[in-house]
């Protein structure tokens, strides 16, 4: 095989410093065909490729080896893949961070938004991001406010389209308990599932849970805020007329 690599080289100088397989012309002749047996251009470079094919040969991608879940009988689990040894950490996925991560600090439900998230965003950016995504990943089961059972009758009716296709009808966020409920638990939620409720973190990463965690505080407090806790500003904000207003 070492020599027909080391034909093929020389091969392809000679094709590349244009010795081999031009007519000779000039005085610098490397090769010059006799009149019996004219070498002809095409027949040379035929030549010079099919060595230069042979000499192509993958040796380290043909070699023998396993493929993945291919099936072997050298592990006593007669499969050529191995298990990651427990603990391993594929590069650029350690999550330390378990506030970030996990939603918990020691433990428990977190209280508290992660720094990771408050450095990131402003409270504008982050409710902004958090209602674009509940629309897209939570309002088809919970309306636009988080509507459903168990709180005042008239949320049982603000819940979105697949619940209203017949799914089982989720709590409305607007109840004592989920007021009460600390952020972390939203973020488990969506990270982990509830009851009937999917898991979603194959499809949210978790900052945008965050985000979306956010703005259902939002859509609470927008159910669940007396005026008097108003300011002024706000006031005028809600005495101020609006489109639905006009005649
Ligand atoms: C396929 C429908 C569906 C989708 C999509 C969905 N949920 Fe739910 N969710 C439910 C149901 C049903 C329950 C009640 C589950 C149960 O009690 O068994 C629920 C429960 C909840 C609860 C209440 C948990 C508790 O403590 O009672 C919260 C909060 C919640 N979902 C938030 C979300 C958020 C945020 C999203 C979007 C990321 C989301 N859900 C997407 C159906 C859904």
């Amino acid at each position: 095989m070492t020599s027909t690599i080391a034909i093929a080289s020389e091969i392809r100088f000679a094709v590349v410093s244009g010795t081999a397989c031009s007519r000779p012309s000039g005085r610098a002749r490397a090769f010059t065909p006799s009149p019996r047996h004219p070498v002809t251009p095409s027949l040379c470079h035929l030549v010079t490729l099919s060595l230069l094919a042979a000499g192509c040969v993958q040796d380290m991608a043909d070699q023998q080896k396993a493929e993945p879940f291919e099936r072997s009988g050298f592990f006593a689990d007669g499969m050529a893949s191995r298990p990651l040894p427990p603990g391993t950490v594929a590069r650029g996925r350690l999550r330390v961070d378990d506030h970030f991560f996990d939603g918990t600090v020691n433990g428990e439900p977190a209280e508290t938004f992660p720094e990771r998230v408050t450095s990131e965003y402003t409270p504008e950016a982050l409710l902004a991001r958090g209602r674009e995504r509940f629309e897209i990943f939570c309002s088809h089961c919970h309306g636009s406010i988080g509507g459903g059972r168990e709180g005042s009758p008239h949320m049982r009716e603000l819940t979105g389209m697949v619940v209203k296709a017949g799914f089982p009808m989720p709590p409305t966020y607007h109840t004592d308990r989920l007021r009460a409920a600390p952020i972390g638990h939203f973020y488990d939620v969506i990270t982990n599932g509830f009851g009937r409720m999917p898991s979603h973190a194959s499809q949210i990463p978790p900052e945008d849970r965050w985000a979306i965690a956010a703005w259902v505080r939002a859509l609470q407090a927008s159910q669940h805020t007396a005026l008097s806790e108003l300011t002024e500003e706000e006031h005028a904000f809600l005495e101020s007329p609006t489109d639905t207003d006009a005649p």
